[in-house]
């Protein structure tokens, strides 16, 4: 993984000599590993596309339905049906942008089932997702409601499964047409005067699987003719997205990329982090062993490669790099909650999995050139979410903290960076590198680094060059616990939360320690 980590150069020989007289002299003190760390300010790289912090809201189980959505005559506290306590804590999140309905769900959904007065709209069954009742209250509106809530941008998900193109074009047209066609009236009927923004359209979901068990050489075909009849005003056009492959396949972006040469902006590409690698069993979501801890982190990591091989079949079929490689799920994915509705994929959230969506971040800032989006699955209550509810309770996960700390990295530049002695952590067969990091400048001017220690048991000491500025400080906050399954609970909603890290260089050498499991961001100060 350090080698896209590291992905403009190494360690100078010279520069690892100076910091091995530096670290001999520490290492009495302390009995951590010696890493370096070389930041290269003077040498920035791409933009570090907001997108990547996107997030991903299914009909599934209570990730809309109790989670998001209580309707306008809830006692539970809402603006017109939407929870304000959870849009209060995604808000801090910043979120850039919503994938919706689904998923799976969204090779289903038929938009006219969404709109107009709710008591009217007709009950359908969800039969991906637990076979219950999905009431349609929440349509095409709502969503957009959601969206303006949250200061975000739509990414909406088209029907090809169950659909029709001709349904598929009509809801473009019903949402961005501001024209006076009997559609766009439509939507000013259902009181939505000027045409909803949809900057993202994507033309079905998992093609290969739950989305019509298709091949890719199929599946193109049905694209460049969806596409044909996707038409909008320029103006507002969006970035049409084709549905690609999942884990170690590169067959679904090459044929997609080779085929397709027309109104396609991106491929998605789906993989999700199993502690056991096995889709039957996969492991629980609290009291593992240390050796489902690093399986996961390990597991997580092959991420980077899956990445890594995409992008180099993308670089021979699009050299000039106009088709952008969107992750738009990922995630861990666990046993479902004991006593839960399997159907419904709730899990809780611990340390781990702050911890695993800290090494995703850092691999999707190495890939930005690509990677200019990517959406978490999913956002309340389902899989890797950020908020859990219970009723009218809510709780924030060690993911949420995760992300509040990643927000200066939304919007910021790429810089080069390099890890020498970078110590493995090991466990029995398995083995990861102990630290990764990532680091850029922020639209606010600072430089931003994160940190990731991977080992459960050790510490890391940390001796940081930066070429092209010069840092006398670091400050920023740490999440950490005692424990490798550390969670919120409804009864104790903070007991895992970040707290602060401050570090101040002595003799002009800044060296910070960080603890064992550990996610740490910090803007350094001259
Ligand atoms: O995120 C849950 C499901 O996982 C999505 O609906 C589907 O696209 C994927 O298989």
């Amino acid at each position: 993984m350090n080698k896209h980590l590291t992905f403009a150069v190494g360690l100078t020989a010279g520069l690892l000599a100076g910091l091995a007289l530096h670290e001999r002299a520490h290492a009495a003190a302390s009995d951590a590993p010696q890493v370096q760390l070389l930041i290269e300010a003077d040498k920035p790289g791409v933009v570090i596309n907001k997108n990547i912090y996107g997030q991903f809201a299914e009909h599934l189980g209570t990730g809309i339905y109790e989670g998001l959505w209580v309707g306008p005559k809830s006692k539970t506290p809402n603006t017109r049906g939407w929870r304000n306590d959870v849009v209060g804590a995604l808000k801090k999140l910043q979120v850039p942008l919503v994938r919706w309905p689904g998923g799976c769900f969204a090779d289903e959904y038929h938009w006219r089932d969404g709109i107009g007065p709710r008591a009217k709209r007709p009950v359908k069954v969800n039969t991906n997702w637990g076979g219950v009742e999905e009431s349609n209250a929440v349509g095409t509106h709502e969503f957009f409601d959601l969206i303006d809530l949250l200061g975000a941008e739509a990414y909406v998900n088209g029907n090809l499964g169950s659909g029709s193109v001709q349904e598929m074009s009509e809801w473009l047209e019903y949402m961005s047409s501001d024209s006076k066609s009997t559609l766009a009236n439509l939507r000013r009927q259902n009181g939505r005067e000027q045409p909803f923004k949809v900057p993202y359209f994507a033309v079905g979901n998992e093609a290969w699987g739950c989305g019509g068990n298709m091949t890719p050489e199929h599946y193109a075909d049905l694209y460049k003719n969806a596409v044909s009849f996707l038409k909008t005003p320029e103006k507002s056009k969006p970035k049409f997205i084709a549905s690609g492959g999942n884990d170690h396949d590169t067959k679904w972006t090459d044929v997609l990329s080779k085929s397709i040469t027309w109104n396609i902006d991106a491929i998605s590409f789906h993989y999700y982090t199993i502690p056991t690698g096995k889709w039957e069993g996969k492991g629980a979501a609290t009291g593992f062993g240390e050796q489902e801890w690093i399986s996961t982190l390990a597991n997580t990591l092959k991420l980077d490669q899956m990445i890594a091989n995409n992008k180099a079949v993308l670089d021979r079929n699009d050299p000039k790099k106009k088709i952008g490689f969107y992750v738009d799920e990922w995630g861990t994915w666990y046993d479902v909650e004991p006593g839960s509705n399997p159907g419904f994929l709730f899990q809780q959230n611990t340390l781990r999995d702050a911890v695993v969506a800290a090494l995703n971040f850092n691999i999707f800032h190495a890939h930005a050139d690509r990677v200019q989006m990517t959406n978490i699955a999913q956002m309340v209550n389902v899989l890797q979410a950020m908020i859990l509810t219970d009723g009218d309770k809510m709780l924030l996960t060690p993911t949420y903290h995760a992300y509040e700390m990643y927000v200066p990295f939304q919007g910021a530049t790429q810089l080069p960076l390099s890890i020498g002695n970078n110590p493995a952590y090991t466990l029995g067969a398995t083995s990861v590198p102990g630290l990764s990091a990532s680091a850029a400048r922020a639209k606010d001017g600072k430089v931003y680094l994160s940190l990731v220690n991977s080992n459960p048991n050790q510490a890391l000491e940390l001796n940081l060059v930066v070429n092209g500025d010069s840092f006398s400080a670091a400050n920023g906050r740490v999440l950490t616990a005692a424990t490798m399954d550390a969670r919120n609970s409804f009864n104790s909603p903070e007991a895992i939360k970040p707290q602060q890290f401050k570090a101040k260089a002595v003799d002009g050498k800044l060296t910070l320690r960080v603890p064992a499991k550990a996610v740490v961001v910090l803007a350094l100060e001259r």
